[in-house]
């Protein structure tokens, strides 16, 4: 009976979060630009090539948690996590939801302009911003950040309903990264990918 209960409100719970998700995506498609939230099955690609020693982890645009609940699960402390996400309401959830774990409502563009990581590198980035939808400057604009606070061999995990790399191909040859396909899984709605980029070598992080 208890676990029936357990059941009921797990359920309930994630009815919530893909209504919260949707309305969230009817205000703001261009900034959501998913109509639900990652399922598990993708959310463990995102981040089967992380545990521990990549502290402290970067999470861009969690929405509702989704990568976040599988980063923590990899053994990453909450105080070794940091989110960045532009939309107000999901910041306002993962506060909630994810107590301990840093999260800041800014856009990813702007990570590099001041310390959020206490001097430390970043040790991998998992990114759900939908690359596809942004212009080749917004793309590069947060490819930038993003490479100057991760340590020279880190990689970002991004996310995709495509079957490419969503990245312009210009931007990574002007910031010499390269990006590997790192999965696919059909068990998503839609199905999806995780890219695997990095720097092309890491001496270029030194240039
Ligand atoms: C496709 S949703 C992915 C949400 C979640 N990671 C998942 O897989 O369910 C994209 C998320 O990126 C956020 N986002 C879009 N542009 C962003 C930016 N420039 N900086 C930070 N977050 C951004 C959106 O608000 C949204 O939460």
């Amino acid at each position: 009976m208890v676990m029936q209960h357990q059941q009921v409100a797990n359920r309930v719970d994630i009815v919530k979060e893909r209504l919260s998700f949707l309305v969230q995506y009817l205000r703001n498609p261009k900034e959501v630009g998913a109509l639900l939230p990652s399922g598990s099955p993708l959310a463990n690609i995102m981040t089967r090539e992380i545990d521990t020693r990549n502290a402290p982890v970067l999470e861009l645009g969690p929405g509702t948690g989704s990568f976040t609940r599988a980063i923590l699960a990899r053994g990453i402390k909450p105080q070794d996590l940091t989110m960045v996400e532009t939309n107000s309401e999901f910041c306002s959830l993962l506060q909630r939801d994810f107590p301990g774990a840093h999260v800041h409502c800014m856009n990813a563009a702007d990570i590099s302009k001041q310390d959020l990581f206490g001097g430390r590198k970043v040790g991998a980035v998992v990114s759900g911003v939908p690359f596809l939808l942004l212009q080749p400057a917004e793309a590069k604009a947060i490819l930038k950040a993003v490479f100057e606070v991760m340590h020279p061999d880190a990689a970002l995990y991004q996310v995709t309903y495509g079957f490419t790399a969503p990245f312009p191909r210009e931007v990574l040859r002007a910031l010499d990264l390269t990006a590997t396909h790192a999965g696919r899984t059909l068990r998503n709605a839609p199905p999806a990918s995780c890219y695997r980029l990095k720097r092309r070598s890491a001496s270029s992080a030194r240039h």
